[in-house]
């Protein structure tokens, strides 16, 4: 049903109209309280045996929303509403900014995948701090804040940026996401090395104490798939140093690998980050190299081209305590999250564990190579 809704509305508008309709459809809907309480029972029922903790935060399940579809925190109820566990706002900056012009985002439909070059555009961790500060909750759910570096602050000065955005956002993060790993912020990536990576988790982790005295909000880094095996051994090992809640594996990626031959080769040739069915490999193999090297000592989050529960599970077995997902929402609508939670309860219950904790990295810990 929802595939042919896709085939004959959204996939004849550009992505980026289509992505702002969705979003106002879903406003409306989780604004009227009948509807919304009828969407959510549908769409959300929740499944006892996935209840999860991570980072001391509980949650109904394990299976979130990636960055990137909120960017300014105006859909949370909305997203809960369709089931997912968490929803993690941003990527928000420390000021304002329009992002790259458009057209920026590109949908590979063959290959199930997108390219997106948005270059982080949102309203700026002040108006989105207000907007998260003045919120009333409908529905109880994880709102996760990943912040990143505004585009026009020169790199000496990214430090500062994050700071100001971690002061005005953690306040109202249940966890916070330092995002060094976009390919759409000119140098920004260059912080995921450790001599920039240190100073810049230090700085956050001491700004959100200082603006949240009274509680410790969870401080995870989300990192690209498109670094050296090595590079992702130096963030474990930094992560493990630093004390840090988590890391997110993986953001998109710019490379090309992983295309069918069927996606339009001008399509391909966008710049941007890759999502989607082309980068379930290279995100898996990351999620597998660190848990192998933190165990359980820091928690992990697995994302990039998660399709269906068996997607879902088979990352929790490589080490994710949860899972999210972006691309596959636009593909498959708004059952997505349902049909990834059904799945997940069936795998659980016809496997060997318990709990949902049991299996975490069972597949790793079962070849004998965590730390
Ligand atoms: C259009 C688009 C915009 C995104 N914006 C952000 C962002 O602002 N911050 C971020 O950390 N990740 C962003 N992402 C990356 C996603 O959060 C996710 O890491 C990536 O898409 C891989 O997951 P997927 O294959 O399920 O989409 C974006 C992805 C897409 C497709």
């Amino acid at each position: 049903m929802y595939k042919l809704f896709f085939r004959l509305v959204f996939q004849r508008m550009d992505p980026e109209r289509a992505h702002h309709l969705a979003i106002r459809w879903i406003q409306c809907v989780a604004r009227i309280p009948v509807l919304r309480t009828f969407v959510a029972a549908v769409l959300a029922p929740r499944c006892k045996e996935l209840r999860t903790e991570a980072f001391g935060l509980r949650m109904h399940g394990p299976f979130g929303l990636a960055a990137g579809f909120d960017k300014n925190a105006v859909a949370i109820d909305g997203m809960a509403m369709l089931g997912f566990d968490h929803v993690e706002v941003g990527t928000v900056t420390g000021r304002p900014q329009p992002g790259n012009p458009r057209k920026r985002l590109f949908r590979l439909v063959a290959d199930r995948a997108l390219i997106n070059r948005m270059g982080f555009n949102n309203e700026g961790s002040l108006t989105v701090a207000a907007r998260l500060a003045s919120r009333m909750p409908v529905f109880r759910t994880v709102v996760g804040v990943n912040i990143g570096k505004t585009k026009v602050v020169p790199e000496e000065e990214a430090v500062g940026d994050y700071v100001k955005s971690t002061e005005r956002l953690a306040p109202y993060a249940d966890y916070l996401v330092v995002n060094v790993s976009s390919p759409n912020t000119p140098g920004l990536r260059d912080l995921q090395a450790t001599e920039a990576l240190r100073p810049l988790l230090s700085a956050v982790r001491e700004a959100a104490d200082r603006a949240v005295p009274d509680r410790r909000v969870p401080l995870l880094v989300k990192i690209a798939p498109d670094l050296a095996d090595e590079d992702v051994d130096a963030v474990a090992d930094l992560a493990v140093e630093l004390g840090l809640d988590g890391i997110i594996a993986t953001n998109t990626t710019i490379a090309r690998e992983g295309l069918g031959l069927a996606s339009e080769p001008s399509l391909v040739k966008e710049t941007g980050g890759l999502s989607g069915a082309p980068l379930k490999e290279r995100s898996l193999q990351v999620l597998r190299r660190l848990y192998a090297r933190v165990g359980d000592r820091v928690t992990l989050i697995g994302v990039g081209g998660i399709e269906d529960a068996e997607d879902a599970w088979q990352r929790i077995l490589a080490g994710a305590t949860l899972v999210q997902g972006y691309s596959a929402l636009i593909y498959q609508g708004p059952f997505w999250a349902r049909a990834v939670h059904k799945g997940l309860a069936e795998r659980l219950r016809t496997s060997p564990y318990a709990t949902l904790a049991e299996a975490v990295g069972a597949d790793v810990r079962k070849a004998g190579t965590t730390a």
